[in-house]
């Protein structure tokens, strides 16, 4: 396996208020000489969206250490919020569509700022878990990777969140759903739910299994991934 170094490096700057910072990530595979560097806007508000959580870090690293399968793939990142994820796969060569709750035009607005830091052009559209409109029935497609960082996180959501998943998997032959997640979601609520929306686990990570060591020490907590796809 290639060796990899990280460096996560914070650039703060004033615009008025609130504070924006701009989190630097760095991507790295010394086998083959190969880098990214990735920024992301960042705000610095009560609000869950407007920051970089740990879980997409790990994601992000995830989709990079994976890359040749992300070209030319057709991305969905739910509840992208900084969309860090979403916009590596975008960095190498797959075309993304960023979502997040319709209610947070902030984070939309923030999102494009990322886009513009790493001139990328997304697709974004407003996608709130459980709601269904003529463009969400649009965003199904066979072959899609369906992102989400972070998004199982209170317990209250998870049934709008896995219907969201099930409704853009099924019948999408070889779409999957990959998702990062901190165990303090409750393990077995998570799988009892996935069985319930007919939903199964294929491959099961701990960030530590492939997370780079620099990147590793500054996870105060533990991070599953876990890649899932439809019955049917
Ligand atoms: C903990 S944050 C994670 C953000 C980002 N994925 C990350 O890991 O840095 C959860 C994200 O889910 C979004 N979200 C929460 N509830 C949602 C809902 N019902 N529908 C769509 N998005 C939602 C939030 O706006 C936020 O961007």
């Amino acid at each position: 396996m290639a060796e990899k170094t990280t460096k996560k490096t914070m650039k703060r700057e004033r615009e008025g208020s609130p504070m924006r910072t701009v989190s630097l990530h760095h991507f790295h595979d010394t086998e083959n000489s190969q880098s990214l560097d990735v920024s992301c806007s960042e705000v610095m508000q009560e609000e869950y969206g407007l920051y970089v959580w740990p879980c997409s870090v790990v994601l992000a690293e995830y989709i990079w250490q994976n890359r040749q399968r992300f070209v030319g793939s057709r991305v969905i990142e739910l509840g992208a919020g900084t969309a860090l994820p979403g916009v590596v796969a975008a960095k190498v060569g797959a075309s993304v569509v960023l979502t997040d709750r319709e209610d947070q035009p902030q984070v939309f607005e923030n999102m494009q700022k990322t886009c513009d830091l790493n001139q990328i052009t997304c697709e974004m559209q407003r996608l709130t878990w459980g709601q269904w409109n003529d463009k969400a029935f649009a965003l199904r497609h066979p072959g899609q990777v369906v992102l989400g960082a972070d998004v199982l996180y209170a317990s209250k959501d998870f049934d709008d969140l896995l219907a969201t998943v099930k409704f853009l998997l099924l019948g999408m032959p070889d779409s999957v759903f990959i998702t990062t997640y901190q165990p303090r979601s409750g393990h077995r609520s998570i799988e009892y739910l996935m069985a319930k929306w007919g939903l199964q686990c294929t491959q099961l990570l701990d960030a530590a299994d492939f997370l780079p060591a620099s990147k590793l020490s500054a996870l105060s907590n533990s991070v599953e991934l876990v890649e899932v796809k439809s019955h049917n």
